[in-house]
């Protein structure tokens, strides 16, 4: 389904499910089909990053990066995901609108490291802001994405941390360049939020590894 107009993938990716119950430590928070689709749509229109490509997606949760980059036309998706109750989600996600993605049920932390060096040409993926316990998630994804990636790595990091994020990246032989500010909207997914949802400042950054 390639050369999809951006209109066409936000309303494929608008028919997913999300989360249904929502796992605060894992920081499960679905890309919304607006963020989303501009993502990969930018990814494929001013890159050509996607189209005939292999592309992986860490902590896929529900599919919306792995199945939107699968309908841009990439040659081979795999998503992968720490979480049974969000692959079943993406599993359901699949058949309702008959696009298939590979994933795999592992902890990326672990399973990872070592494996698939090299083997994508692109990684996209919204990783956990480490926020939760889990201060560093953020740039370990990083990290083994730019080891899994041969060509490119898209990701969302909050904009405060925008410095320290491109030295790190730097230090793995990357080079960041933030592509669009963005107001991510958390819905109240939590019972400790008092407002509905929350607005977040949030870098979209296309890291380049043959640069
Ligand atoms: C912010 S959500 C993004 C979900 C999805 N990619 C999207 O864009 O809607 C982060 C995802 O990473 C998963 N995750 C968190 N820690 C993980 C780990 N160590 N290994 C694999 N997946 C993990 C969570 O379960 C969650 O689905």
């Amino acid at each position: 389904m390639a050369s999809l107009q951006l209109r066409e993938l936000e309303e494929y990716l608008q028919q997913l499910d999300g989360f249904n119950k929502p796992k605060i430590l894992l920081e499960q928070y679905c890309t919304s089909a607006h963020i989303a689709s501009r993502m990969l749509y930018t990814a494929q229109s001013q890159f050509n990053d996607v189209e005939g490509c292999t592309v992986a997606d860490l902590g896929s949760g529900c599919g919306v990066l792995s199945l939107g980059a699968q309908i841009l036309g990439a040659n081979h998706v795999m998503g992968f995901e720490i979480d049974s109750d969000a692959l079943e989600i993406q599993s359901r996600n699949c058949s309702e609108i008959e696009v298939f993605v590979e994933a795999v049920q592992c902890n990326i932390l672990q399973y990872l490291p070592g494996r698939f060096e090299k083997y994508f040409d692109t990684v996209i993926m919204n990783p956990p802001f480490g926020t939760k316990h889990n201060a560093g998630t953020d740039v370990k994804f990083l990290e083994i994405a730019t080891k899994l990636a041969s060509n490119a790595v898209y990701s969302l990091h909050k904009t405060s941390t925008r410095n320290y994020i491109l030295k790190k990246s730097a230090q793995f032989g990357a080079k960041g360049k933030v592509i669009a500010e963005l107001r991510y909207d958390l819905p109240k997914a939590y019972k400790f939020h008092k407002r509905t949802s929350v607005d977040v400042q949030v870098d979209f950054i296309r890291f380049a590894l043959n640069h």
